[in-house]
């Protein structure tokens, strides 16, 4: 079994340094914050809002999915059929990643069903693994830092990030901020549906037999079912401080 720590049970480290371990990194390598976790715990959100507190460069790779996964729909095709999954994920253009993320086409239920369905692929992961790794590497526009969301950042893309938050909630409540979201979109949908679909969508995700959902033994877990959206960000950025001093 995963030995995975929790929130709050992180050791201190104590800083023999009088400069913060945050500003002697300062012209180093950047500092890598992966947030993993399944869809509707508010990883997004979290990692979206760290990155813009310190700064930092943020990439949401779960819209690389999506974008390849609406690219194979929109062409007629199978999201489950290797060759033309792979072949969307290659001609992703990395130049127009930024454009994609703000697509709302990416945020339907069909593009969530398909993201899922492609991301099991192996070529399309290996497709994506070196914009990934490069954007973690060089963050864009010279930043310091870059926050990474997804589900194998912590694992396969940035393993040696300096801070790994996992993010996780309870299927009802996920379920039900998935639906609120929805509705609010106005799409015509019920929490049960909603419910359902996600739990076939966690276990694809959780079981794949490539880069499945799963926290680090170094990961911090942060359980957002009974936050709110600001105390969730509270305690992420809390863990994140921790580190950095
Ligand atoms: O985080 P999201 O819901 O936007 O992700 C969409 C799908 O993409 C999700 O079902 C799993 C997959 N995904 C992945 O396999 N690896 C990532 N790093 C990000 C997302």
């Amino acid at each position: 079994m995963l030995a995975m720590r929790a929130m709050g049970s992180r050791p201190k480290i104590s800083c023999p340094f009088t400069v913060p371990l945050y500003k002697r990194r300062m012209n180093a390598r950047p500092i890598i914050i992966a947030v993993d976790g399944l869809a509707a715990t508010g990883k997004g959100t979290i990692a979206r809002r760290l990155a813009a507190h310190w700064d930092f460069a943020y990439l949401d790779t779960g819209a690389l999915y999506r974008a390849v996964g609406v690219a194979v729909l929109q062409a007629g095709g199978d999201p489950t059929d290797a060759q033309a999954a792979q072949k969307a994920a290659t001609a992703l253009n990395p130049a127009s990643v930024q454009a994609l993320m703000e697509d709302p086409a990416l945020r339907m239920p069909a593009a969530s069903d398909a993201a899922s369905k492609v991301a099991a692929i192996q070529g399309v992961r290996d497709a994506l693994l070196k914009f990934q790794k490069d954007f973690a590497a060089h963050p864009p526009a010279g930043k310091k830092g870059a926050v990474l969301d997804g589900r194998d950042i912590g694992t396969v893309i940035a393993p040696d990030a300096m801070i790994k938050i996992f993010v996780e909630a309870s299927p009802t409540i996920r379920a039900h901020r998935r639906f609120l979201e929805l509705q609010g979109r106005g799409e015509n949908v019920t929490e049960a549906a909603v419910l359902a679909d996600m739990a076939e969508r966690d276990a694809r995700d959780a079981s794949r037999a490539t880069a499945p959902t799963k926290p680090t033994d170094d990961a911090i877990i942060l359980d957002t079912s009974d936050l709110t959206a600001d105390q969730a960000f509270e305690k992420a950025a809390q863990i994140v401080e921790d580190t950095l001093k």
